[in-house]
């Protein structure tokens, strides 16, 4: 069922890689939603992944950019603002990428340098995009930016390794921005706590298998699927949230209220 929550709208979904990707299913339901939308990812994702097919279907183009390059951003946001017209109403940041995991490197055997990697890719991309935006006007007043993240942020799950750092910072900046963000040009900025979904990203975290049972088992309402996490998406990209922002909002069925 469709509401036409977004019509009018325009927005950028970053970070769909193939149908099992979070923000494909973000992108899909925004655009049965109403919204016009514009397509981000690394250069090297558009050859790897199935992101042309996605374009095609919602009638679209794809702008590359790897979302640590602040040039790469700048480049975006003028393309994205040629293309539409006008700056934007909503962006999706649905990125993340740790080395270390990918490398099975456990919690007290990091390589620092991946580090800085996780933390870049997966948090600052969120802090570089917000600040490139908002250097080149290309929010609209009242647009809203939506992040992901997982709970490893909050409590102690040694297989997340080093992305733990990351997620606890992605959701800090979501609050320190969106002070700023908010308090000049009301734009809303939230991160979606997702339950976890077998996806590309977490192809490589060990134990998925048993989390994704795990966390089923323990929410009251099951877990989130990757279409629950995009209608949470459409309700804080809508007009309906206008006053929701700074905020981490859980979808994960019930999950982390659990004593487990
Ligand atoms: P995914 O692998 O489909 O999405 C991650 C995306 O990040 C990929 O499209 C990848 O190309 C992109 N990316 C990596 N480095 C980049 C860079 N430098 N610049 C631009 N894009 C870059 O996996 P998924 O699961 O859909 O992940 C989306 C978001 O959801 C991530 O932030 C993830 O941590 C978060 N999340 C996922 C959960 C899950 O269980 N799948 C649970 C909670 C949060």
């Amino acid at each position: 069922m469709t509401y036409n929550l977004l019509k009018g709208k325009k927005g950028i979904v970053f970070g769909a890689l193939n149908e099992h990707s979070i923000a494909w299913h973000v992108a899909e339901k925004a655009h049965a939603e109403g919204a016009e939308l514009l397509l981000s990812n690394m250069p090297v994702a558009l050859r790897v992944g199935t992101l042309g097919i996605l374009a095609e279907k919602l009638g679209t183009i794809v702008i590359p950019a790897d979302a640590t390059l602040i040039p790469d951003l700048e480049n975006l946001f003028a393309k994205a603002m040629e293309y539409f017209g006008s700056p934007v109403d909503f962006i999706l940041h649905s990125i993340a990428m740790s080395p270390n995991v990918r490398k099975g490197r456990k919690y007290d055997d990091i390589d620092y340098d991946n580090f800085h990697k996780t933390l870049d890719v997966s948090a600052l991309s969120l802090h570089k995009m917000l600040q490139v935006a908002k250097k080149a006007g290309a929010l609209n007043t009242g647009a809203s930016v939506v992040t992901i993240s997982y709970i490893a942020s909050q409590r102690a799950m040694p297989g997340y390794g080093d992305m733990a750092e990351a997620k606890a910072m992605l959701e800090s900046i979501v609050r320190s921005f969106g002070y700023i963000y908010g308090k000049e040009q009301q734009v809303r900025i939230n991160a979606v706590m997702q339950s976890p979904v077998q996806t590309p990203a977490t192809s490589v975290v060990p134990g998925m298998a048993a989390i994704i049972d795990h966390s089923a088992l323990t929410a009251p309402l099951g877990n989130a699927g990757a279409d629950d996490c995009a209608n949470a998406c459409m309700a804080l990209f809508s007009d309906l949230t206008s006053k929701i922002t700074m905020q981490t909002i859980f979808n994960d069925g019930g999950f982390s209220a659990m004593a487990q």
